[in-house]
């Protein structure tokens, strides 16, 4: 059967036309959701549009590649930028808006400033592999909270360090919006959907659900008292045999994402991995629910 076309979403491409639109919703009344992603659309990207509408009367997804959180020798020239095919699967989804502005209305010529949060939440994890990458987010982000002035934004639990970072920087800088993290979503193997999978390579992407399930196995295991230590080592040889590099494969606090003091997780965290497997660097991340698993045995 034939697919229903829907009607095509509203685009705007400056701050003055986005502010205009929200500025008639605001005068109806209406609250607005935001949802900012990079584009190259997949069902992750879909779901946060979906939660968003759950909440608020009026969604807008923005569609930015960022180069201000791409280093040097990333991917910034190669990210998939498929706005057609993105615009169409945001009309089949509650969304009412796109932003989706070119480089320079977002760093005109003279932008000279930047967001940036320090101490232990950046200078770990991601932070540590990929300097300024925070720095470019908050920047990014700080923007179009202050364009939009959303009552809610949305952003994926799959980057948890970048959902923890933006919820510290909106918190200290007083910025009226509440931060909701969406739940990742995967493929039926357990990889988790990101716009960067569309570069793995056959053998990559037989390989890459490997990182879901050690990190699953680990967080089950260190939620019921085993040993991180150990835990760690056997994940890591698990994730090398299947040909990964790893950057990091870590068992971290929800305390700025610091190790546990011990080498028991004394409550709840996140194991978090990256690594690359041929050109592709993929992370992903889930909870550890400690105490709970020991608490009834
Ligand atoms: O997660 C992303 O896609 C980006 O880092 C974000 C939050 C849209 C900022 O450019």
């Amino acid at each position: 059967m034939a697919k229903r076309t829907a009607p095509p979403i509203h685009l705007v491409r400056t701050v003055a036309d986005l502010r205009d639109t929200i500025a008639r919703w605001r005068a109806e009344g209406l609250t607005v959701g935001l949802v900012p992603t990079m584009g190259a659309l997949h069902e992750g990207h879909l779901s946060l549009a979906r939660l968003m509408a759950e909440r608020t009367d009026r969604v807008v997804v923005t569609i930015f590649v960022n180069p201000a959180q791409f280093g040097p020798n990333e991917d910034f020239d190669r990210y998939p930028r498929t706005e057609a095919s993105d615009l169409e699967k945001l009309a089949r989804t509650p969304a009412h808006l796109v932003f989706a502005p070119a480089v320079a209305e977002v760093y005109p010529p003279g932008f000279a400033s930047a967001v940036e949060v320090t101490g232990p939440l950046t200078g770990t994890l991601e932070g540590a592999f990929r300097p300024g990458f925070f720095k470019g987010v908050a920047t990014v982000v700080t923007k179009l909270l202050l364009q939009a002035l959303p009552d809610i934004a949305v952003f994926g639990e799959k980057d948890f360090q970048q959902l923890m970072v933006i919820r510290a920087f909106v918190r200290d800088l007083d910025i009226p919006v509440e931060i909701l993290g969406g739940p990742t979503i995967r493929e039926p193997d357990g990889l988790a959907m990101s716009s960067r999978n569309a570069y793995l390579s056959p053998a990559g992407r037989a390989a890459a659900p490997t990182l879901h399930r050690v990190i699953a196995e680990m967080a089950t295991a260190i939620g019921a008292g085993a040993s991180i230590t150990a835990e760690t080592a056997r994940g890591r040889a698990d994730i090398e045999a299947a040909g990964f590099r790893l950057d990091y494969l870590e068992a971290r606090s929800l305390d700025r994402l610091m190790p546990y003091p011990g080498d028991r997780a004394e409550g709840p965290g996140r194991v978090l991995v990256a690594a690359h497997i041929g050109s592709t660097r993929l992370i992903d991340n889930v909870p550890i629910e400690a105490g709970r698993a020991r608490s009834v045995s």
